[in-house]
């Protein structure tokens, strides 16, 4: 199963990626998270990405793409996988459109959460992250057992800083400019799911299972 979760930040990708890598028993690849983790250990990848993720811009296609697609060619990955935050320009999508082919190969669906800006703004403000496990939470929608602590591993939870107001305001627009035409993109090859994501953690992830069994 190859599954590519589609959104705008905040919509709910990494929360379903992680259901859904459970669920199936495939490897969960989330670029943000690959970059956040390079920016943790100061490598060259991750001082490059940072300049762009703080100021709620895309990191440019030449230092995403291969990272994602040796990422896939990797045997951990044979079974299938679901892919969150890429492809995020229509660029990145043919490139990976184009590997696949190669092989013979192809992606099975392509999951578009679908949530309202002014959620979107309530989500981040209130999102936790723990910087250990990368596990999350929502001070309201999801909160810990203990306030400020990570139910999975003890660790203390963090506000991640690109989801400062101003930067969520920047990746949303960017989100509009550069993502949201891939739903155009895999609605023309027919495989985009549509699933609703104002609703509750469990009721998404209800749909998404429903509409993968079709
Ligand atoms: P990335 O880490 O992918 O961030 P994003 O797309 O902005 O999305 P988020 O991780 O903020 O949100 P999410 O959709 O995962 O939602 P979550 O489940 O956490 O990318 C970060 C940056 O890296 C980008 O801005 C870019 O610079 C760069 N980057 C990454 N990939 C790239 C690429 N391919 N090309 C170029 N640049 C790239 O949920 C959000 C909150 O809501 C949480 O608090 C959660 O608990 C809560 N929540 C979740 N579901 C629900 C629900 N159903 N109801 C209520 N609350 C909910
Ligand atoms: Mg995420």
């Amino acid at each position: 199963m190859k599954l590519i979760l589609l959104g705008a930040p905040g919509a709910g990708k990494g929360t379903q990626a992680k259901l859904i890598a459970n669920h199936f028993g495939i490897p969960h690849i989330s670029t943000g998270d690959i970059f956040r983790t390079n920016i943790k250990n100061g490598t060259e990848l991750g001082i490059k990405a940072k300049e762009y993720m703080d100021k709620g811009a895309l990191v440019p296609d030449e230092l995403t793409v291969d990272l994602v697609l040796d990422t896939l060619s990797s045997p951990e990955c044979s079974g299938g996988y679901v892919l969150d935050g890429f492809p995020r320009t229509i660029n990145q999508a043919e490139a990976l459109d184009a590997a696949l082919a190669k092989k013979g190969d192809a992606i099975d669906s392509v999951i578009d959460i679908e949530v309202d800006d002014e959620a979107i703004i309530e989500r981040m403000s209130g999102r936790r992250v723990c910087p250990a496990c990368g596990a999350s939470f929502h001070v309201v929608n999801i909160p810990p057992a203990k306030e400020g602590i990570c139910d999975a591993c003890g660790a203390q939870l963090i506000i991640r800083k690109d989801d400062e107001p101003e930067t969520v305001k920047a990746r949303l627009a960017t989100y509009h400019k550069q993502t949201q035409p891939l739903i155009g993109y895999y609605t023309e090859r027919g495989k985009n799911v549509r699933i609703d994501g104002m609703q509750d953690m469990e009721s998404v992830f209800d749909q998404i299972k429903e509409k993968l069994a079709k």
